[in-house]
């Protein structure tokens, strides 16, 4: 399914024209497909076909309501990291039973949530998280679910800051304590063994890194059955990986059919935690050229987009492909470094990109559904964007562009003294 296309030169997603969103909600403004959300999701669910599973979008790659709404509706279990990620789910009518807590830090009021609303899982990162989750439970009057989450010491061949399966990254257990700590685990009155979850990196390329951890988790599970611990449940985390620029990662049919291939016979229920892979091209920026201007050696496109609105360029290096929402009849093109208005020379959404541009123009910013609004900031006091949900041929406002003064509500002024009295109280020397 590709829902982003070309329409007698004119960009559009699913039956709409860019243009008009652009003209309606105005610029930067992230637009989403929902028929592209729902394949998405939907591709999963079908990947491990009559096996006993639980699709957990990963809700930290795109938090906000309606997407979570369009997912909860398809029957999507969540996988969270913080109590902010929880309240989202259950506004947007998702299932706290279908909810899996992973994260290293969570805190007593976070953990406190979490039991009130009844989630499936906490996820445990660290010997000490069991423990305080034991108690807390134990003051709730409570058993709170649980599996480890172990970290395999696999190579994800990711980029550094989104790998997270190797001993040296802060996530999950080490695989040689999982035994020990599920030990303690099993006598702790308030805790209840369910599964072992394990999540190794984002944007993974190719199965083998997925298949190496699972023939490790699959060791861990004999070794575990040795000592009397049944598990009901695996957890096999997120990370497919999407194609931003030449990558051909697996579909999520492929992953399925590995999976199942050593998993079919075996009881256990499986649980994925996938983010990019379902939002990730299901959603674009779309942004405005301000201003052309030419640098002794290179030119510059000035955008109204920014790395507060897209993060992943200056984060990442990431590359994502930039085009045009309407095509030119003479495409006469030039190399350009699109940039924002932000003063950091790290702002840029992409680099040396061969385009036919004049200002004015309007670009789309592809592959930009995944931690794009999410991880959008402030800074520079920029208003964050809109978000506009597309179905078929109606759009719809998911997220009104924020205002100054909502920018500024949560800030006050101090009663300060007035100049000559604070010189009064200096101390004299
Ligand atoms: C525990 C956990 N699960 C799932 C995900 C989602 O990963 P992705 O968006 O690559 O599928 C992440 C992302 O970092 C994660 O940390």
């Amino acid at each position: 399914m590709d829902t982003l296309h070309y329409l007698d030169g004119r960009l559009h997603l699913e039956g709409v024209d860019l243009r008009t969103v652009a003209a309606q909600y105005n610029t930067p403004c992230y637009v989403y497909s929902q028929a592209q959300l729902t394949a998405n999701w939907q591709a999963f669910d079908q990947a491990l076909g009559e096996h006993p599973h639980l699709i957990c979008y990963a809700v930290k790659a795109n938090s906000s309501l309606a997407i979570l709404q369009q997912l909860a509706r398809l029957g999507s279990g969540f996988d969270i990291v913080s109590g902010g990620e929880l309240a989202r789910v259950i506004r947007a009518g998702g299932d706290p039973a279908k909810v899996v807590f992973s994260g290293v830090g969570k805190r007593h009021d976070e953990m406190r949530a979490a039991l009130t609303a009844g989630i499936r899982c906490f996820n445990v990162e660290s010997s000490a998280e069991l423990y305080r989750l034991n108690a807390l439970a134990g003051e709730m009057g409570l058993k709170a679910p649980i599996a480890l989450r172990v970290n395999p010491d696999v190579d994800a061949g990711t980029h550094p800051y989104i790998s997270t399966g190797l001993k040296e990254n802060k996530f999950g257990v080490d695989i040689d304590e999982a035994v020990s700590l599920y030990r303690q685990a099993a006598t702790l009155a308030h805790l209840e063994i369910k599964g072992l979850a394990c999540h190794i990196g984002s944007q993974l390329t190719s199965l083998a890194p997925f298949l190496d951890a699972l023939q490790r988790v699959l060791t861990l599970t004999q070794a575990l059955a040795q000592i009397g611990i049944t598990l009901q449940h695996l957890d096999l985390g997120g990370g497919l990986g999407i194609r931003y620029r030449h990558e051909t990662p697996p579909t999520p049919h492929d992953y399925g059919r590995a999976l199942l291939a050593e998993l079919a016979p075996l009881p256990y229920e499986i649980l994925l935690e996938p983010g990019r892979a379902i939002v990730g091209n299901a959603g674009i920026l779309l942004t405005r050229v301000e201003y052309l201007k030419q640098a002794p050696d290179k030119q510059f496109a000035i955008v109204d987009a920014s790395m507060s609105e897209l993060l992943r360029p200056a984060l990442y290096d990431a590359w994502q492909e930039i085009i045009p929402v309407v095509e030119h009849a003479t495409p006469a093109k030039t190399l350009f470094d699109i940039v924002g208005p932000v003063c950091e020379s790290a702002d840029f959404l992409g680099k040396q990109r061969s385009l036919s541009l004049h200002e004015g123009d309007l670009l789309a910013i592809c592959s930009a559904g995944a931690y794009g609004y999410c991880m959008s900031s402030n800074y520079n006091s920029r208003t964050r964007p809109a978000e506009v949900m597309i179905s078929g041929a109606q759009t719809h406002l998911i997220t009104r562009r924020e205002t100054l003064d909502e920018m500024l509500a949560r800030e006050c002024l101090i009663d300060l003294q007035p100049i000559e009295d604070a010189h009064a109280t200096q101390p004299r020397t």
